[in-house]
């Protein structure tokens, strides 16, 4: 697949004003600041279409993307990170909650975990959640850029033994750096919104 327009549509920070126009929505989840908005705008070529940070918790609404005027791409609020208030990480789980009850349209989530460390307990939570709801997954391991090989390898095998579903579905080595997997990725979308 290739992404030939992307425009940003909103952001929604409560869940009565969730998009309702039918399309295809594929969802990108994951640990705050593990690199979902840098993998968004890696995807679709552009530099600043979500807005990244060295700070976790930089994105705390659902964005909501319009991808080739077909599609949505929905980059959720990173959770699990302690120095966002405890607060804030309940609404935030109130609202991704909310999200996927409702999300008819949701036709996959790419699931980012840092290809650095092995599956957090925090992962394992979002991946209870996501179980749920009965939709498939994409896995990717991020930030591909900041190991060597061999530490790839081993991030696969933590995975096979920490998430064996996850490991079951083909995950994606990726690098928003490099681009590394970023042909491989869109394909794998490609299938699920075609
Ligand atoms: P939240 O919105 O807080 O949930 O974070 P996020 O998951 O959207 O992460 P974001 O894309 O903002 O990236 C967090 C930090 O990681 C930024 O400083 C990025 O530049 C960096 N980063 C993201 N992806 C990569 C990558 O593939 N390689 C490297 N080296 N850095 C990355
Ligand atoms: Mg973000």
């Amino acid at each position: 697949m290739q992404i030939r327009s992307a425009e940003f549509l909103r952001g929604v920070a409560r869940s009565g004003d969730l998009p309702d126009d039918g399309l295809p929505q594929i969802a990108f989840a994951g640990r705050s600041n593990v690199g979902k908005s840098s993998l968004i705008n890696c995807l679709t070529g552009r530099r600043a279409l979500a807005r990244t940070s060295n700070t976790p918790g930089r994105t705390q609404e659902i964005n909501f993307f319009l991808i080739n005027g077909a599609f949505h791409f929905v980059d959720l609020p990173g959770f699990g990170f302690a120095k966002v208030p405890l607060r804030v990480r309940e609404k935030w789980g109130r609202l991704i909650e909310a999200y996927l009850r409702r999300a008819e349209e949701l036709r996959a989530v790419v699931f980012l975990l840092d290809a650095r460390h092995g599956p957090q307990p925090n992962d394992l939570e979002l991946l209870n959640w996501l179980l749920a709801v009965e939709v498939p997954f994409i896995p990717v391991l991020t930030k591909a850029d900041k190991l060597p090989k061999t530490k790839i390898a081993q991030a696969l095998r933590s995975l096979r033994e920490k998430a064996p579903i996850l490991a079951a579905c083909e995950p994606i080595t990726f690098s928003a750096k490099t681009r590394l997997g970023r042909q491989t990725l869109l394909d794998r979308i490609g299938a699920y919104v075609s």
